[in-house]
């Protein structure tokens, strides 16, 4: 993967940045998204932010190297601080990282979010969460994915703040959307995931040492969910 040939994974989350946007990629690390989308025309401007050093020269490298230091800037900042209110920003994408530490990123930049910018966010697990964090917040789900590469289930929420929305315990479980549209990927994913909920079982019922009932009761009623999904 590079600037140039993003992974399947990027190549689906550059696929829902809108054509022209002002983007703001936090967890940049090399950077490819926002150069990738710069080279190709389809976005106006971009931050790349990121919050380790290594990642951030690797980032700056890979604009300097296409010629896009007008165009990206690349920040050493944690999460939305790497946002200026004069950047204009249209359009967010945080991927490659726990869901939960994607949470916390919007969560503690709360402040740097206009609420006009569309949410571009690939989770690597702790999809619920998030998706908690998108309802508690006012941020509509528009579209979601579920792919697979290098073995690998990823998830790809997109989302944008459009007033007051309620979804279920089983739609933040498994995505509102992915619920309803059942693709191939997505009941792949969940047959997995039912097996892998299946062995922690039966692991918890061989255990010598005592399980906690309340863990017990968390994996076999997402068991049943999943067995009630795939019926
Ligand atoms: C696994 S990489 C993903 C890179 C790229 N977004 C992708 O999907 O291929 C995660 C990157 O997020 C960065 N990161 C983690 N927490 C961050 C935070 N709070 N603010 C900015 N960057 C962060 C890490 O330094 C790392 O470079």
């Amino acid at each position: 993967m590079n600037e140039q040939t993003l992974s399947m994974r990027l190549e689906r989350v550059a696929a829902h940045v809108p054509a022209g946007a002002r983007l703001a990629d936090i967890g940049s690390d090399h950077g490819y998204l926002p150069v990738a989308l710069m080279r190709r025309g389809a976005i106006a401007a971009a931050v790349a932010g990121e919050v380790a050093m290594t990642p951030f020269n690797s980032a700056e490298r890979t604009v300097r190297e296409n010629g896009q230091e007008l165009r990206i800037s690349v920040r050493l900042a944690n999460g939305l601080m790497a946002i200026e209110p004069g950047d204009g920003i249209t359009a967010i994408s945080i991927c490659g990282m726990g869901g939960e530490t994607i949470r916390d990123i919007l969560d503690s930049g709360k402040a740097r979010l206009s609420g006009q910018e569309r949410l571009i966010l690939q989770p690597n697990g702790g999809e619920q969460p998030l998706r908690q964090w998108l309802m508690e917040n006012g941020y509509r789900i528009l579209c979601e994915e579920v792919l697979r590469e290098n073995r690998f289930d990823y998830e790809i929420i997109v989302a944008e703040r459009a007033g007051p929305v309620l979804y279920t315990a089983e739609e933040l479980y498994f995505g509102p959307l992915q619920m309803r549209t059942r693709s191939p990927a997505f009941l792949v994913k969940w047959q997995r995931m039912l097996h892998l909920k299946q062995q922690t079982l039966s692991n918890f019922a061989r255990s010598r040492q005592a399980v906690p009932e309340e863990k017990v009761q968390d994996i076999a009623r997402q068991a049943r969910w999943i067995t009630e999904l795939l019926a």
